[in-house]
């Protein structure tokens, strides 16, 4: 028997999960303690197999919330635990680059391996390795994506772009959401001189008069795709709109956007938020059913 169970924060995508796996929701109650700490409840009746869905942005209270829940379910008899996490945090860190520097990815990877049977993502930030496994050491990790439903919505515009990848990583994605479309693409070079401080290098195409759709994996601060389109529209783009897997947004992101011109924003309900066009539970059910029936 399969149940879904979902934090407060992912409830309507882990019950679209449910839905589409024709089983039950049950929601993992927290409680957090005026000194941060927290307090974990999940349900006293659960399945054999518990589909954890929840996305681990603002990762810091989920990891431990996510530890508690996993622990208590297992003394509860539980025998196998997926975790279906589109947004999968701490990817970024893959390697020291000074003295002392945590490999958070390798840390936080082993962790969540440790703790789960089976996990399943979406356009997970893979710089310098090939596969999800070697971030997660686990048999059973899937990395999905969401360009294939993004490419759908684009077609659905009817804007006929120009999509334009601000750094070579983006080129695996920018390049499946064009082909959905048979769209033209191409990608710019980024040098990352801090947090907030990036420095675009357009392609030498032409942009004048082409609405452009700049696509990525995440926007965070929103200075990549902001510095971005300042850059385009000084070569004469008519317009400029963003679409990316995860609508992290930092605090300012979305203002940040908007001044540098981007009109419209668009994500995936990998993380949920108001900028959304397109849900991922069919994606994710047909994933997770592929994974446990091989
Ligand atoms: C980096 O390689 C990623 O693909 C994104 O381009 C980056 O994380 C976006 O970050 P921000 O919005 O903070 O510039």
């Amino acid at each position: 028997m399969l149940q879904v169970v979902s934090l407060p924060d992912y409830t309507e995508p882990a019950q679209r999960l449910a839905q589409v796996l024709a089983c039950d929701y049950e929601p993992v109650r927290v409680h957090r303690f005026p000194d941060g700490e927290s307090q974990v409840c999940v349900p006293p009746e659960p399945a054999s197999h518990v589909v954890i869905c929840q996305s681990l942005d603002r990762p810091n209270d989920k990891l431990i919330e996510l530890l508690l829940a996993i622990q208590t379910f297992r003394q509860a008899g539980v025998k196998r635990i997926s975790l279906v996490a589109p947004y999968l945090c701490y990817m970024r860190q893959d390697k020291a680059f000074h003295p002392g520097e945590a490999i958070s990815q390798q840390i936080v990877g082993h962790f969540l391996a440790d703790l789960i049977d089976d996990l399943i993502t979406v356009d997970a930030h893979l710089h310098r390795i090939n596969t999800l496994q070697q971030a997660i050491p686990l048999d059973n990790a899937i990395n999905l994506s969401a360009a294939s439903a993004l490419g759908e919505f684009l077609v659905q515009q009817q804007i006929h772009p120009l999509l334009l990848g601000p750094d070579s990583e983006s080129q695996q994605w920018v390049k499946q959401v064009a082909s959905v479309g048979d769209f033209d693409w191409a990608v710019a070079s980024k040098q990352r001189i801090s947090d907030i401080d990036v420095h675009i290098t357009l392609p030498t195409i032409e942009f004048q008069n082409r609405v452009v759709v700049l696509v990525d994996d995440v926007i965070s601060s929103g200075h990549t795709l902001a510095e971005t389109a300042q850059q385009i529209q000084a070569a004469g783009a008519a317009k400029a709109c963003c679409l990316v897997t995860h609508a992290l947004f930092a605090e300012g992101a979305i203002n940040l956007l908007h001044h540098a011109g981007i009109e419209d924003i668009w994500s995936s309900d990998s993380i949920p938020h108001e900028t959304n066009v397109t849900q991922l539970a069919g994606m994710l059910g047909d994933g997770l059913r592929d994974l446990l029936e091989n």
